[in-house]
């Protein structure tokens, strides 16, 4: 699996220029499914199972698109001026490289800072593609990169850029290789445009029309010096999600996946996440209304070149959504 991780943080796939990520997920699933289709916003869209009395219509849904940045201007001498695509923290960026998806490389830094304990916005940053004038540069405003982050094994936790979400990505393809039975009919989505509003969740989930819905995304941890506060770490298993800043999650989905935990012996923690959110808010308030949950995946220096997860707490999440969506379920309500 840490090959698969590797093959999909290092392809690009920035929010609405997914079309690289999206083939290599595709040529990835394909021996082991049927019937793939991608939507008109680009999202993957994959079923497995058909219909059955016996049993619910699940969507799985985990976000291919990353983070990046996008030129807004070439100068004369070949600098390139950008905005970000997705939340892009600048203190990242400065020293980051990016890689536009022709494949021209550059470094990010700024023009000169006289208040040197002040955050530089990105208005003040450029690339330098090592250019000497804009006649040389390929990029044009529109034109978007990615940061390099290469994956690195460090034991038990990797790091790499785009761990959010290509993790979601790659245990929802480990689920499509590893789910032979289950009595539901089965809808594995990969979506698009997540970190600009999740706009892709919107349109896969009215079009599916799911009875449940499961997102697999990466949440922040506490676990750093001096960090956030908050009870989710490194290594203690995957986060069942409770609520995050643009949803509840279902108190029946919270139920039946700490449940199943228990169950299965997989050790699991809760989340409370106070910034930021997941397609599940788009999911949730589809059409009339859908169920739906979040498995976690803890990762330290989310939006980061070099984001850092535990292996094992990968692994976990493959272990719980397949017991998941393998046995019967019935939702109930603590009154
Ligand atoms: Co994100
Ligand atoms: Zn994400």
């Amino acid at each position: 699996m840490k090959a698969l991780i590797k093959k999909l943080v290092e392809t690009s796939g920035p929010s609405g220029r997914e079309d690289e990520i999206r083939a290599a997920i595709r040529a990835e699933i394909e021996p082991y499914i049927r019937e793939i289709r991608t939507d008109s916003l680009g999202n993957l869209i994959v079923r497995k199972n058909a219909e059955s009395n016996s049993g619910l219509r699940i969507m799985l849904s985990a976000h291919m698109d990353e983070i990046g940045v996008i030129a807004t201007h070439v100068d004369p001498n070949g600098f390139i001026r950008f905005t970000n695509i997705g939340g892009v923290y600048p203190k990242y960026c400065l020293g980051s490289r990016v890689r536009f998806l022709d494949g021209t490389r550059g470094i990010i830094d700024s023009e000169r800072n006289p208040k040197n304990n002040e955050q530089i916005p990105l208005e003040k940053m450029f690339i330098d593609t090592g250019a000497s004038s804009a006649s040389t540069v390929s990029i044009k405003p529109g034109d978007m990169a990615v940061f390099e982050g290469p994956f690195v094994d460090l034991g038990d936790k990797i790091t790499a850029k785009s761990l959010d979400n290509r993790l979601g990505v790659a245990v929802l393809i480990e689920l499509i290789k590893q789910t032979a039975a289950s009595p539901h009919e089965l809808y594995f989505v990969f979506t698009v445009q997540e970190e600009m509003q999740q706009s892709g969740a919107v349109t896969a989930t009215y079009g599916i029309q799911p009875d449940l819905a499961i997102v697999v995304d990466v949440t922040a941890t506490g676990d750093t010096p001096n960090g956030l506060r908050m009870e989710v770490s490194l290594g203690k298993g995957p986060a069942v999600k409770l609520c995050d800043q643009g949803m509840v999650c279902d108190p029946g989905i919270v139920k039946w996946m700490k449940e199943t935990a228990e169950k299965a012996g997989i050790s699991y923690q809760l989340e409370v996440l106070e910034k930021g959110t997941t397609d599940a808010r788009p999911i949730q308030i589809s059409r009339a209304g859908v169920p739906s949950g979040v498995v976690s995946i803890p990762c330290r220096y989310v939006h980061s070149p070099s984001e850092m997860v535990d292996f094992q707490d990968v692994r976990q999440s493959v272990r719980l959504i397949q017991e998941l969506i393998t046995n019967p379920i019935q939702l109930t309500y603590d009154t």
